[in-house]
C-alpha cells in the first residue's frame, strides 16, 4: 500500500519535470510486465541489432549493426545519443567506451580512436564502422540509444576469425600461471583464447589432452575422442572444465588465439640445415624475420600453407604444417606438427615471417 501510493507521488512529480522545452510531454507509467518504462506521448523507442555477432578478420573491417526507431513512426527526426561501448571477453575486462555521437557530432576513446565511426546511412541506423580490426577487438558491443528519458540498447558479438592453438613453454608441461600464459602467447603473436573461440576449435575437431588457460581465467581442454589419460571413455566429448584457476598459483599450458596475418610465412630452402642462431640470421638475410608459432598457426589454418620440413620457429621450438596429410608427414589429420623444443645447436630447416607494408 505504502509504495502504491509512493509512486503515484513520484509519477506526478515526474510529469511536472518532465515537461521538457520542445513541446514533447513526457509521462511515466509501469508497463504490464512490471517493468517501469519511460513513453514520451505513448511513442516508444526502439533498439535492435540485425545480427547477434559479426565476424572479421584482424586487419580488416567490420559493420556492428544498431539501428533505432519509433512507434509509432515520427514525422521528423530528434536529436538523439549513441553511445558504443565494449566489454572484452579477457578475465577482469572492463566495459570501455568506444564512441559517442550526438547529432552529427561523435567521439572516440582509447585504441578505438580513429578507427571507428557511426555509419548514419539512413535514418536510425547507428551502426559501428570499424577498421584496422586488432586481435584483442573481440568482445561483446553494446550499442546504446539515449532520446531524452528513454534509454534503449542492444548488443552485438565481434568474433576474429582466426585459429585457437595450444602452447606448452619451452620451459615444459604445465608451466604457466595466468600472467605467464598471457604474455607466452603475446611472444607468439597471438592472444589468449577465449572460451567461444577454442569451442569453436573444438567443433572443428580439435582434441588436445592437456589443460589450458583461456582469457577469462578458466582452464579447460577439448577433447573429441574420449580416450583413458583424458578423462576416460566414459565421458562424452565436450570442451572440459577446471573451473576458474588461481590466477598466480595454479599452472597449466594455454589456448592461444592468433588470427590472419598482414605478411607472409614460408620455410626457407637452405643451402644446409642450421642452427637456432644461424636460423634467425639465414631470416634476417631474407629480409624477414623467424616465424612465431601463432604465425605458422594462422598461415596454416587461414592460408593453408603446408610443408613437410621441419623448421625452426622463433620459440626455439621445430614444427610443420601439414593441410594435406600425407605418407611421411605425420599423422592422418591436418595439423601443425611439432618436435618439441630440440637443442638450439641441433640442425634444421626455418619458417621465416615476411611483413606486408600497409
Ligand atoms: C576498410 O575500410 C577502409 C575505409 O573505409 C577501406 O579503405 C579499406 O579498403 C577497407 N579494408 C578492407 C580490408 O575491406
Ligand atoms: C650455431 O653455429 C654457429 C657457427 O656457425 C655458432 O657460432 C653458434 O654458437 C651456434 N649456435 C648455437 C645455438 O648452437
Amino acid at each position: 500500500m505504502m509504495i502504491c501510493c509512493l509512486q503515484t507521488l513520484l509519477l506526478f512529480g515526474a510529469q511536472l519535470v518532465f515537461s521538457i522545452p520542445n513541446s514533447f510531454f513526457y509521462h511515466d507509467f509501469l508497463n504490464g510486465n512490471g517493468n517501469k518504462e519511460i513513453h514520451f506521448s505513448g511513442v516508444k523507442l526502439h533498439v535492435d541489432s540485425a545480427q547477434p555477432s559479426v565476424f572479421a578478420v584482424t586487419g580488416g573491417n567490420a559493420t556492428m549493426p544498431c539501428s533505432f526507431w519509433y512507434e509509432p513512426e515520427l514525422s521528423s527526426p530528434r536529436d538523439i545519443r549513441v553511445k558504443w561501448s565494449w566489454l572484452p571477453t579477457a578475465a577482469g575486462g572492463q566495459e570501455t567506451d568506444v564512441l559517442v555521437a550526438i547529432g552529427s557530432r561523435s567521439r572516440t576513446f582509447g585504441d578505438f580512436r580513429g578507427r571507428v565511426q557511426l555509419r548514419q546511412d539512413f535514418p536510425g541506423d547507428a551502426a559501428l564502422v570499424m577498421t584496422k580490426l586488432l586481435l584483442n577487438d573481440a568482445g561483446r558491443y553494446h550499442c546504446e540509444v539515449v532520446d531524452g528519458l528513454e534509454d534503449k540498447s542492444t548488443s552485438v558479438y565481434l568474433e576474429l576469425q582466426g585459429v585457437v592453438f595450444p602452447y606448452q613453454h619451452p620451459r615444459g608441461h604445465y608451466y604457466l600461471s595466468f600472467l605467464g600464459a598471457q604474455q607466452a602467447c603475446e611472444e607468439q603473436g597471438s592472444i589468449l583464447a577465449t572460451f567461444t573461440q577454442l569451442f569453436q576449435s573444438w567443433k572443428e575437431g580439435l582434441n588436445w589432452c592437456n589443460a589450458g588457460w583461456l582469457a577469462d581465467g578458466t582452464v579447460q581442454y577439448p577433447i573429441t575422442q574420449p580416450r583413458v589419460p583424458c578423462g576416460g571413455h566414459g565421458l562424452a566429448p565436450g570442451v572440459r572444465s577446471y573451473g576458474r584457476r588461481h590466477l598466480h598459483l595454479h599452472r597449466y599450458d594455454v589456448f592461444c588465439f592468433s588470427s590472419s596475418l598482414r605478411g607472409k610465412v614460408y620455410y626457407l630452402k637452405p643451402s644446409h640445415k642450421m642452427n637456432l642462431t644461424e636460423a634467425q640470421q639465414a631470416c634476417q638475410k631474407d629480409g624477414a624475420e623467424i616465424a612465431k608459432v601463432g604465425q605458422l598457426y594462422a598461415a596454416w589454418k587461414l592460408t593453408g600453407l603446408d610443408s613437410c620440413d621441419a623448421g625452426w620457429l622463433a620459440d626455439g621450438s621445430v614444427r610443420y604444417p601439414i593441410t594435406r596429410p600425407r605418407r611421411n608427414c605425420g599423422p592422418s589429420e591436418p595439423g601443425v606438427r611439432s618436435f618439441g623444443f630440440p637443442p638450439p645447436q641441433h640442425k634444421h630447416g626455418v619458417y621465416c615471417y615476411k611483413a606486408v607494408d600497409e
